[in-house]
């Protein structure tokens, strides 16, 4: 599969476009508007001046993954995609409305649709399309140009020759780790980060310890690479919020459930890095 499609340059949408266009695919990443257009091209340009400038990448290598990126708000120019990987934000009814247009717009009945979903079960957003048996989870770590590993989960409906395919193009061609997960809220990683990191700000919550000294404890003490509190503010507390919320509706168990602190600091807007201000303060 050559021709990708992306659809969400976010967080996760412009790794997802930058690694498939490094690995010398053409990518076409699909925004809603002008203006979440401009923002996703930015992300890639500091992402790849960040390679550039740290010698992992050359200047015509990088001229070459940016020649690989067109961008576009027009769902219709997905109509030639082999592969269309959809990562807009975490929530039921935009995905769903995505998948529909995704689904209409693309023309071979071979293409593969994929979601980096990692909370809304990948059955639901395949039942929205005329094609469930093409339709999978590819469910990617942030950042994810540095994280290699990817989730491969398969609905029910899903079918073998597409879970085959997308395991061959995250393994072989993006040069992926992937493990496979059944299609239950949080996959295998989220289902075992996700109650972590909501501890950690129950631990917050309680005046247990101070932000600082609970991140030191897990990168100090236990080799992490970031603390729990620093994590979730990489991850953004409404995506966090978004995950538990989806653990716990699926199982009902309290570990999974999201504390006040996390509901009323995603209400204020106080979402992490992307915001400037989660648990931490960053500069722009
Ligand atoms: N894009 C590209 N490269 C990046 C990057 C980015 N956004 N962020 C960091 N890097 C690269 C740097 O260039 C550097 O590469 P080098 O060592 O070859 O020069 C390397 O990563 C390390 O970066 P830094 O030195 O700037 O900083 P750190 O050593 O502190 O690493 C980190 C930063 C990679 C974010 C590291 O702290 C880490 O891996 N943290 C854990 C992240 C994690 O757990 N992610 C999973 C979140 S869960 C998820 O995504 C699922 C979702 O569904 C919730």
């Amino acid at each position: 599969m050559d021709r990708i499609g992306v659809v969400g340059c976010g967080l996760m949408g412009s790794g997802i476009a930058e690694i498939a266009a490094r690995a010398g695919g053409k990518v076409l990443v699909v925004e809603a508007d002008a203006a979440a257009m401009e923002r996703g091209l930015e992300r890639i340009e500091r992402s790849l001046a960040r390679a550039v400038n740290s010698k992992k990448m050359s200047e015509s290598e990088g001229a070459e993954v940016r020649a690989n990126l067109s961008f576009s708000t027009d769902f219709s120019e997905l109509a030639d995609r082999e592969l269309v990987v959809e990562a807009v934000a975490e929530d039921e009814s935009v995905k769903l409305e995505v998948f529909r247009k995704i689904d209409a717009a693309v023309e071979d009945p071979h293409a593969i649709l994929a979601t980096n979903t990692s909370s809304i079960p990948i059955i639901k957003l395949a039942m929205a399309t005329q094609r469930p048996q093409q339709v999978i989870g590819l469910h990617f770590f942030n950042p994810v140009p540095v994280l290699k590993l990817v989730e491969l989960i398969s609905s029910l409906l899903t079918s073998a020759e597409t879970t085959a395919r997308a395991r061959d193009y995250a393994t072989n061609f993006l040069g992926k780790r992937v493990i496979t997960s059944p299609d239950r809220a949080g996959f295998v990683v989220n289902a075992l980060l996700i109650p972590y990191l909501l501890s950690a700000i129950r631990m917050l919550e309680s005046g247990f310890a101070s932000p600082e000294d609970i991140d030191t404890g897990m990168v100090v003490g236990c080799a992490h690479p970031m603390g729990p509190l620093a994590l979730t503010d990489l991850i953004g507390l409404d995506t966090t919020m978004a995950v538990a919320e989806s653990l716990y509706e699926e199982f009902k168990e309290p570990h999974f459930a999201p504390p006040p602190l996390l509901s009323r600091m995603t209400q204020a807007g106080l979402l992490g890095r992307k915001s400037g201000q989660g648990f931490f303060a960053y500069r722009s």
